[in-house]
């Protein structure tokens, strides 16, 4: 214990953090650990990097962007439509392919402060928790196949704790219990501009997930590509835990992937307006990239075609299928950043806590689509709204339970024989 806290000090002297010594002496025994043990475990040289990046001018490169389009499935021949699902369906049968739920994040924006999967939505039929929609939807796919499709559940720092007790006190929503492998995602401290550490109401430093980009890395370090590789998975789909009408088995558009010869697949949905908080898909110098709706400027989004849809109108739903390989690819390459400033409270060293009015804090977040450009191709499956996009973002207005609960309940009024 003396041993770490003289090499924590040491740490925080020579990375100019020395305003956390205090923290740790006036600590009790329990903190005390918690705190020397997040110095020995940070990456301060990562950290420094990232610091200078905030300096950078953080223009994103727009140049050469070029619109691409999906494939609508309503231009196939029905022959075609058949031979795509086949493929994809034997994939499944064959208990090759596995699905995965980003879930590290909480539902801030919804007012529900905890783990987003734990968010309940009340239906006509009754209610439901968005981790139990999706069990639903594997429930279904697991009957259709005579399979038991592997379910892998990314939880973060913020989360890991209230996913796992929640799951486990539902049963798992009678889910095999074998099946559900959880594993946490990586985090990273906050800095100010100043680039200091942040001591929270915890007394800990405070740190955040590192995006949803981060989930390969983590795949790779908690065990679940070695778990998926020890059950033979050859496909696996990502997937967001907050869009309820996501189609977790996703026959066609892994049928049209393999077909394709390509390692990684998307569906989309058309963008409904410029100011749509969803990334789109497009090329730039060969390569296939997301740009965020936080980074692409409100005069390109506003492009119209001469039929009226946005030139840069293909949105990324997180509906995104990998093989194994694009994940063990992906899981050894360093992604991008992308900075957020944000308000963060701290406590000061007198221990009063202080909940700023402005933005003082500086998140640093990997996203799950700058892994794209990895690859030299991605097949894309244009989707619908209506079928495909139900996102329960916001606590009202768009976005919101309220209107993820219609679509969901229409979408099954008017589907009754499908499964997904
Ligand atoms: C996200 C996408 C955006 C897409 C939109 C569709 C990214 C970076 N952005 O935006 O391109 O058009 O959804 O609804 O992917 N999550 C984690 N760990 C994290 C952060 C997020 O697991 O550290 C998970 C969340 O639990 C959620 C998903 O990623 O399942 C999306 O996260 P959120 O931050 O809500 O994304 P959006 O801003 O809506």
């Amino acid at each position: 214990m003396i041993d770490n806290y003289e090499k924590a000090k040491h740490i925080l002297e020579k990375y100019k953090q020395s305003h956390i010594i205090p923290f740790i002496d006036k600590a009790d025994v329990d903190i005390k650990e918690k705190i020397i043990n997040q110095v020995l475990r940070i990456d301060f040289e990562e950290l420094k990097d990232l610091y200078n990046m905030t300096f950078e001018d953080l223009f994103v490169d727009l140049e050469e962007l070029q619109p691409i389009a999906g494939v609508n499935p309503d231009n196939m021949e029905k022959e075609k439509l058949q031979f795509y699902t086949e493929i994809g369906e034997n994939v499944i049968k064959n208990n090759k392919f596995a699905v995965a739920t980003m879930a590290g994040g909480q539902g801030t924006r919804l007012g529900h402060p905890r783990a987003k999967g734990t968010y309940k939505i009340d239906f006509e039929t009754g209610s439901k928790y968005l981790f139990e929609i999706i069990v639903d939807t594997l429930k279904r796919a697991n009957k259709k196949y005579n399979v038991i499709i592997p379910w892998y559940i990314m939880t973060s720092n913020e989360n890991n704790a209230d996913t796992v007790e929640f799951l486990k006190e539902k049963n798992y929503f009678g889910y095999p219990k074998e099946y559900v492998y959880i594993f946490e995602q990586g985090k990273l401290p906050l800095i100010t501009e100043q680039g200091k550490l942040l001591i929270g109401e915890d007394g800990l430093i405070k740190e955040a997930s590192n995006g949803n980009g981060g989930i390969f890395n983590s795949m790779l370090k908690q065990g679940a590509i070695s778990d998926m590789e020890k059950r033979g998975i050859e496909w696996v789909f990502i997937g967001s835990v907050d869009n309820i009408l996501l189609k977790y088995v996703d026959v066609l558009l892994l049928g049209l992937t393999i077909n394709d010869g390509n390692e990684i697949g998307t569906r989309t949905v058309l963008k409904r307006n410029p100011e749509e908080k969803v990334g789109v898909l497009c090329k730039q110098n060969g390569k296939i990239r997301v740009i965020e709706y936080t980074e692409l400027p409100k005069d390109i989004a506003g492009i119209k075609k001469e039929n009226g849809e946005l030139v840069f109108g293909e949105s990324h739903i997180m509906c995104n299928l990998f093989s194994i390989n694009a994940i063990k690819r992906s899981s050894t390459k360093e992604l991008e950043y992308h900075i957020a400033f944000k308000k963060s409270d701290y406590l000061t060293e007198q221990g009063v806590l202080v909940k700023p009015e402005k933005e003082n804090a500086y998140k640093f977040e990997q996203f799950i689509f700058d892994s794209f450009k990895i690859f030299n191709n991605i097949s894309i499956l244009r989707g619908k709204r209506e079928e495909d996009f139900a996102p329960v973002k916001n606590k009202s207005g768009v976005d919101s339970p309220d209107t993820a609960k219609k679509l969901y309940e229409n979408y099954w009024k008017n589907n009754k024989n499908v499964i997904y």
